[in-house]
């Protein structure tokens, strides 16, 4: 199954256009019936009872669903969701040839508004036109594959066979998938928020809030009188153009305890609600965001964050990467491949007692277990402050170990590289790039030791990409910055400027990640990360690693085994 329709064509004109041919064989107009923005707090026990029927494939009763497909095949539960074909948002998917037709209420109960507007719009002659589903239709079309003109469909779509109130429940939910309606989004604008931890440095705020507010001007700058030339427009161009917006940005900036930072989302959605969320920044780690995202059904596309939430499941938050816990199931994997290292001793890892620390190594603890390895050893130091007097001998009681992890920042690695250490070094001593970056590797190496550092981000590449990106920023007088944040910052605007083309006017938050899963993988614009790509509700971009050997001789990095990905366990 790929992504929505339409998949990806040479052109993004040529794409649109497509996409506003079939996206414009159904309507878009509001329905009769309110819309529910299901799965969140609001929607009604009954569409609730719904919506677990067309995602998870589970009846009201409990029991699984089943689907009847093409030679008696037959699926259950999660196998027979509609969700897996007609995707969250009910706007349907390509899969082969067969298109996958949406199945909002708009689309299936109201086809006289076909091309939305105008009588003079002249269509393609080969343009079918969908007739209205009702209630007994519908019903039809899901237990017997007819459509309301007694078409047989293909059997890509499978028979339910449903009780009537089954069915009712279900049919309901379908009514409540809207395009429309969804908060953030007003005739004229669609708002947006970044949202900033107030404990980040100013410099690291500025990289991602300048290149997004640039990137928001430049992108309204863009916009001509749409909504005039929208009521002239051909049909094709019709949809396209009505879905312009002028993009607002707000930046939600979160301070005190990470306890009242639920309620500082609250707040700033209540007064000025966002379609969605993009970009953002994180000293540490990101849950709260994360859980008032799930909680409203508000996409949030790529925040920085060492430590992004990757325990509980997750549909709205978009990550680059899992973070720390991405480089320690990299790092282990690299470890186990060297038994003859690790039983010539102990693995020591030392980390510092925040949420980045400890997602760190707890994940490399869980991480080197899975693979046979329990000997590992945590020195774990206090949040903040001073290195603690004798941290280095800590490493070395017993017997000296094979490899040290540290994930510490850069500054503590200047003070380690400076004391004596006692039995120090050891062999072999691993940093995390997310944490220290590849600079802090100087400080403690020496000819008599290995440093490698885990480095999930690009390598210096292809320069011309990203001198593009840096003579856009030097060109709008963007003030130079952490580039790493800058070109996520970029990323994350672009996509989601892409992601809304291909939308036209169909605002439906469910639809958008559709479209930025389908869209991450080829979009032109670097990120910090080498290939990005979403599987349908993968919601971690980059799934690899480098580990790089550091020359103490030149100051140079090399690569040792390519780019690692972990198992997925
Ligand atoms: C394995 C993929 C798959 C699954 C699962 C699936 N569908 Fe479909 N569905 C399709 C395809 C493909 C079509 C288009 C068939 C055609 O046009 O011949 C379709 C068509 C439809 C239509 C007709 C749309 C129209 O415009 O006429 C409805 C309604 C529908 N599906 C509802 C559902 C519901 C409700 C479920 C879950 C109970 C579901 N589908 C599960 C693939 C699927």
């Amino acid at each position: 199954m790929t992504g929505p329709p339409y998949g990806p064509a040479e052109k993004r004109e040529s794409r649109i256009t497509v996409a506003a041919f079939f996206l414009a064989a159904f309507s878009a107009v509001v329905a009769a019936f309110s819309p529910l923005h299901a799965g969140t707090p609001d929607a009604s026990p009954e569409v609730d009872r719904g919506m677990r029927m067309y995602r998870d494939g589970i009846l009201p009763s409990g029991e699984k669903m089943r689907a009847d497909t093409a030679g008696g095949v037959t699926f259950t539960g999660a196998m027979a969701t509609c969700e897996k074909c007609h995707r969250r948002s009910g706007m349907g998917s390509s899969e082969g040839g067969t298109r996958v037709r949406p199945v909002t209420g708009a689309a299936l109960y109201h086809p006289k508004e076909v091309f939305g507007a105008g009588h003079d719009r002249k269509l393609p002659v080969t343009t079918r036109i969908y007739p209205a589903y009702t209630d007994e239709s519908l019903a039809r079309a899901i237990r017997d594959g007819v459509d309301p003109e007694g078409r047989r469909f293909d059997y890509a779509m499978p028979r339910y066979n449903l009780t009537d109130a089954d069915l009712a429940l279900l049919i309901g939910y379908l009514k409540s998938l809207s395009t429309s309606g969804a908060p953030g989004v007003t005739d004229n604008v669609i708002r947006f928020a970044t949202v900033v931890d107030s404990r980040v440095s100013p410099a690291r705020r500025n990289a991602v809030v300048d290149v997004l507010r640039t990137f928001f001007r430049d992108k309204n700058a863009g916009t001509r009188n749409e909504a005039g030339r929208a009521r002239v427009a051909p049909w094709t161009d019709y949809r396209k153009l009505r879905a312009y917006r002028i993009w607002g940005l707000d930046v939600w900036e979160l301070s005190g305890p990470e306890e009242t930072w639920e309620a500082q989302l609250e707040e700033h959605y209540r007064r000025k609600p966002v379609f969605a969320l993009v970009s953002g920044v994180s000293a540490q780690g990101w849950e709260p965001v994360h859980r008032f995202c799930e909680q409203h059904g508000i996409p949030s596309l790529f925040p920085n964050t060492d430590a992004p939430e990757v325990s509980g499941p997750g549909y709205y938050t978009v990550y680059f990467s899992r973070g720390v816990a991405l480089e320690a199931d990299v790092l282990a994997r690299h470890l186990s491949g060297e038994p003859d290292d690790i039983r010539r001793g102990p693995v020591v890892q030392m980390y510092r007692d925040n949420e980045v620390g400890r997602a760190a190594a707890g994940a490399f603890r869980k991480s080197l277990a899975a693979y046979g390895v329990s000997d590992l050893r945590d020195v774990r130091l206090p949040a903040t402050g001073d290195l603690p007097e004798g941290v280095p001998e800590e490493l070395t009681v017993g017997n000296v170990p094979a490899t040290v992890v540290l994930w510490l920042p850069g500054s503590d690695m200047r003070i380690l590289g400076e004391r004596p250490g006692g039995a120090y070094p050891p062999r072999r001593i691993y940093l995390s790039s997310t944490i220290a970056g590849t600079a802090a590797a100087a400080a403690l190496g020496a000819p008599n030791r290995e440093v490698y550092v885990v480095h999930p981000f690009a390598l210096p590449r292809g320069k011309e990409v990203q001198d593009r990106i840096r003579i856009w920023l030097a060109a709008r007088k963007v003030p130079p910055g952490d580039e790493r944040l800058q070109f996520n910052a970029f990323f994350a605007a672009g996509i989601t400027g892409d992601a809304l083309d291909r939308m036209l006017d169909f605002f439906s938050r469910d639809y958008m990640l559709e479209w930025v899963e389908h869209m991450t993988e080829e979009s032109p614009n670097p990120s910090a990360y080498p290939r990005l790509s979403l599987g349908p509700g993968q919601r971690f971009a980059s799934k690899g690693s480098y580990i790089l050997r550091y020359a103490p001789e030149t100051g140079w990095f090399f690569p040792v085994g390519g780019w690692i990905v972990p198992e997925v366990r």
